[in-house]
């Protein structure tokens, strides 16, 4: 009896000192509401619209909370100054990327998405002067993209302006964009190879939404001990590090030095200049990982940003009328559209970032995680703990945005027509952490879109007034239900 006693007082004097020290031992976390043993504030969430409970959330407890998702708190930032002070003002100590327990596990922290520290800082600083547009041998990468936007006309021409849904051919397009950076090579959309690791890709980015796997992010442990779609995950990527690392072999093979012909090439050539380097971050793992990277970060983003422009100008023909009023004034009908004609399209300037801001296609960012202790605000924030990001609450932000529900090009206009830059445009994200691939991305949207307003009218199945544009899924990315329109050749 006297044993139980003690075990007792023993075991709840453990929980109390963990508690306290949960709360105070290792900073000061921002207020939140009480989390439940072992599953936090699960309940308070609804996981079909995260990005809608924390703006409910952050109404009750300000734009800086604390939320348990099972038993690891995470600090939420709500509303553009709280993402500002964090991303910008302390831009390196909020830099880090937080927990992403299946993502971990497919890539072992290789790569650049996952990673921290020298490795992260290193891949990074290489991927993007790599793809700086005259990173690469002669080839630029908008001659890469104009490329591609000739194969996408050719490809919507054989639809014959039957009805048709855009998703695959939208999709190939962002896809063979990377491909020709990393592997100098340009596919055929019915080419066995590509579609197969579309296919791969698609899968894997719906395995990532689905409700099971923000599950398993919580309570990793279960990934363990259950089969599940997370088993389906590792086995896709490890198919496609298996074709990435054919692809290197090939590159091995017929390396010149002096002439890089793609991504491949120069970081072989940088793993060459740091064989001797103990430390090197150039490594087999880290190249394949990082390709991997690009291809997961920038095709379904790209392609589906497209797909969900489509459906909105669609559902605002005033909108594509002005769109092609400026197109057939600056371009003309026949020459390519280039990023030179950027500058002198306002409107269709306008018109991308207003896409963009409305799909808000990334709610609540990747996550992030803090490189150290952080004094934010009046609390104190322990090394490793997560970050939230809710890019929603920047690009709802009703001064910067009025009326900011409507899709309205307006809000990236001013009084004169020309273009206003807001910094509240975060799709990207913002600071050290941001897109990566961001230059690359706002090409395509560019070129693509310009391209195929040059040369279609979109024509819906359905009245402008009864198309739906709400999102259909929240978990991890705004996708657009499905829908099929016509392409008609002007
Ligand atoms: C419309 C298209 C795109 C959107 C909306 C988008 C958005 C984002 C966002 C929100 C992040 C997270 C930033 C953060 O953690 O704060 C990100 C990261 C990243 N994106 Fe993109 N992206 C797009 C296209 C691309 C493309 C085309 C590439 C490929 C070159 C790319 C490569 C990356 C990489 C590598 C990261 C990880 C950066 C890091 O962890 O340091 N993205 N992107
Ligand atoms: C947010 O709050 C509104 C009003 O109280 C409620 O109707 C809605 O269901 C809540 N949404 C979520 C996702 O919690
Ligand atoms: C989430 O909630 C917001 C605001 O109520 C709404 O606009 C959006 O369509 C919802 N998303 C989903 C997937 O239901």
């Amino acid at each position: 009896m006297d044993l139980v006693v003690v075990l007792v007082v023993c075991v709840s004097s453990f929980l109390l000192v963990l508690l306290w020290k949960q709360s105070h031992g290792k900073g000061k976390l921002p207020p939140g509401p009480t989390p439940l043993p072992i599953i936090g504030n699960v309940l308070q969430l609804n996981v079909k619209n995260i990005s809608k409970s924390l703006s409910n959330l952050s109404k009750v407890y300000g734009p800086v909370f604390t939320l348990y998702f099972g038993m690891k708190p995470t600090v939420i930032l709500h509303g553009y100054e709280a993402v500002k002070e964090a991303l910008i003002d302390q831009g390196e100590e909020f830099a880090g990327r937080g927990s992403f327990p299946l993502a971990e596990k497919a890539s072992d922290k290789f790569g650049v998405i996952f990673s921290n520290g020298k490795r992260w800082k290193d891949l990074r600083r290489f991927s993007l002067m790599t793809l700086r547009n005259f990173g690469m041998g002669k080839r630029s990468i908008e001659d890469s993209v104009q490329q591609e936007a000739c194969t996408l006309v050719k490809e919507l021409r054989k639809t014959n302006g039957s009805p048709c849904d855009p998703t695959f051919i939208l999709g190939c397009a962002p896809c063979n964009v990377i491909c020709s950076i990393i592997f100098h090579n340009h596919f055929d959309y019915k080419d066995k190879d590509f579609l197969k690791m579309m296919e791969k890709f698609n899968e894997n980015v719906h395995i990532m939404s689905s409700p099971w796997i923000q599950i398993c992010n919580m309570f990793p442990i279960l990934m363990d001990y259950f089969p599940g779609s997370h088993n389906r995950f590792i086995s896709n990527t490890n198919y496609l590090k298996k074709y990435v690392l054919e692809k290197v072999k090939e590159h091995q093979e017929s390396l010149d030095i002096n002439n890089p012909r793609d991504f491949i090439d120069c970081f072989l050539i940088k793993m060459e200049k740091e064989k001797h380097n103990k430390q090197t971050e150039f490594t087999t793992e880290n190249l394949i990982m990082t390709i991997s990277d690009l291809f997961a970060a920038g095709t379904e983003t790209t392609s589906t940003t497209l797909r969900y422009g489509l459906l909105l100008l669609m559902k605002h023909p005033e909108v594509t009328a002005k769109v092609q009023e400026e197109i057939d004034r600056v371009i003309g009908r026949q020459r390519s559209p280039s990023m030179q004609d950027r500058g002198n399209m306002p409107y269709m300037d306008a018109v991308v970032h207003e896409i963009q801001r409305v799909i808000d296609l990334i709610p609540t960012n990747l996550p992030h995680s803090v490189t150290r202790d952080v004094k934010f605000r009046n609390y104190l924030i322990p090394k490793g703990t997560n970050i939230l990001i809710s890019l929603t609450s920047v690009h709802n932000n009703d001064k910067e945005f009025p009326n900011p529900e409507a899709f309205d090009p307006g809000h990236f206009l001013d009084e004169s027509g020309n273009f206003k830059k807001s910094d509240y445009f975060m799709a990207f994200s913002a600071g050290k952490r941001s897109c990566m691939g961001e230059g690359l991305a706002r090409m395509e949207l560019f070129i693509f879109l310009t391209t195929i307003l040059q040369k279609f009218t979109l024509k819906p199945l359905v009245e402008p007034k009864d198309i739906n544009t709400t999102p259909a899924n929240n978990g991890f990315a705004s996708v657009p239900h499905s829908f099929q329109l016509r392409f008609i050749p002007i």
